[in-house]
């Protein structure tokens, strides 16, 4: 039953060739994940998830797919499904699929489609659910498929913003452990990942030149800082929007301009939204904005950008590359978007290098086995990483790279530990 349900909704089963390409995404993305598989491969011979049922909403790369073949190298039973409808990459979902691993993704899923997937993967009753964005977490909450839950992980920023709104409103049903709060992940894969990847797909989708640009990023969290950077380092110029007084003064003591949205519309070429919030980029802002400027959301959910208003407005609409829509408004303008306002770096790119998701995935991994292990003791909340398991992220991933550290002496311990002039 469950296998005629798996077929029917995952349109990647019948072409092998795909699986194959899958599979060779995975052998590349798995030899730059040391970190990763240096831990599953001393956690293996133990088995800690024989027998056990991990669901997983996440984005289905080929970092993503080292990480499921890894839970099931420990023995889990896992079910997958797709964290954003239009990120899968397919022939990773293929590969997964040909594993042995229960796959609902495809690119290009409908909304309706895309939530019937995570409920498929929930009602495979998992006993833990590790998710990217709070969707699956949500749809468990709302429609009573938690039973067999007993903790969850989650991966974003937005993710734990919305289950910290659940578990005020309450009650939040199971333990959650926000991943994106481990050092090892926000410091690395929010800037480095997000920063890299999401101009790889403002580069695929546009093939422009950055140099000599004026590149607003809306936000300067850590997503924010990194695309920052990045731009900087192709030689635009680079502007910053905030709403956070500190963040602003960070920014600016950067060297970067900052500025409110509304006076940085009629100058930006390019506009990255990097927030968490909805409608940044809205009617006022698209109104003032130059003929050709492209819009890009490096945040979770395709609401940063004011697409419907594009839609109604645009007296043409037309695919100007892949990835790239125009938008034709009244006043003759084109307006470029990148990936429909979704992930821009999942959509238009491979989502973040597997560097990064060595760390984020090695979080994510320890955590769920911490769950298992401690899900009686834990409170229903959503609670940080173990500083335990953060740290030893960080010197598996030191080792990784073959870089070693010093070590305090034992006069160095007892100088920290004592107060005395
Ligand atoms: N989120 C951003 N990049 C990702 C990747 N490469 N794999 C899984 N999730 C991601």
């Amino acid at each position: 039953m469950l296998r005629l349900e798996i077929q029917s909704l995952s349109k990647q089963v019948a072409d092998p060739s795909l699986a194959q390409s899958g599979r060779a995404a995975y052998q590349w993305a798995r030899s730059h994940m040391p970190a990763l598989t240096k831990t599953m491969e001393n956690l293996s011979p133990k088995r800690p998830l024989e027998g056990r049922r991990i669901g997983t909403c996440l984005h289905i790369t080929k970092e993503t797919s080292v990480f499921i073949k890894g839970l099931m190298e420990l023995g889990a039973e896992v079910f997958v499904a797709a964290a954003n409808p239009l990120s899968t990459q397919d022939d990773v979902a293929a590969f997964l699929l040909s594993e042995g691993a229960n796959v609902w993704a495809w690119r290009g899923e409908t909304e309706e489609e895309y939530f019937d997937c995570i409920r498929s993967v929930l009602r495979s009753k998992p006993q833990v659910q590790v998710d990217d964005g709070a969707d699956a977490h949500v749809v468990a909450h709302q429609e009573n498929l938690s039973d067999k839950i007993v903790g969850g992980t989650e991966e974003t920023t937005t993710g734990i913003t919305r289950l910290k709104a659940l578990e005020r409103e309450g009650p939040l049903r199971y333990p959650i452990i926000g991943v994106n709060n481990a050092q090892t992940k926000f410091l690395f894969d929010n800037r480095y990942g997000t920063g890299q990847s999401t101009l790889d797909g403002v580069l695929r989708a546009t093939s422009l030149l950055i140099a000599g640009k004026t590149v607003v990023i809306c936000g300067y969290g850590w997503v924010g800082k990194g695309i920052a950077r990045r731009a900087r380092g192709l030689d635009g110029h680079v502007m910053i929007t905030e709403v956070d007084p500190l963040r602003a003064l960070e920014a600016h003591m950067d060297g970067f301009e900052v500025l409110p949205s509304i006076e940085a519309a009629p100058r930006g070429d390019l506009f990255i939204t990097a927030t968490g919030q909805t409608d940044v980029i809205r009617e006022e802002h698209l109104k003032g904005m130059k003929d050709g400027a492209v819009l890009a959301n490096a945040g979770h959910f395709d609401v940063e950008i004011d697409v419907d208003y594009l839609r109604k407005s645009a007296t043409q609409i037309r695919t100007a590359r892949p990835n790239l829509e125009e938008y034709v408004m009244p006043d003759g303008k084109r307006i470029y978007l990148i990936g429909k306002g979704r992930v821009a770096n999942l959509v238009a790119a491979e989502g973040h290098p597997p560097e990064v998701m060595s760390m984020s995935f090695s979080n994510q991994l320890l955590s769920a086995l911490y769950i298992i292990e401690n899900h009686s003791k834990l409170q229903k909340k959503v609670i940080d990483v173990p500083a335990e398991i953060d740290r030893q992220v960080a010197l598996n991933m030191l080792q990784a790279s073959g870089l070693s550290i010093d070590n305090l002496t034992g006069e160095q311990i007892k100088y920290s530990q004592s107060w005395k002039i």
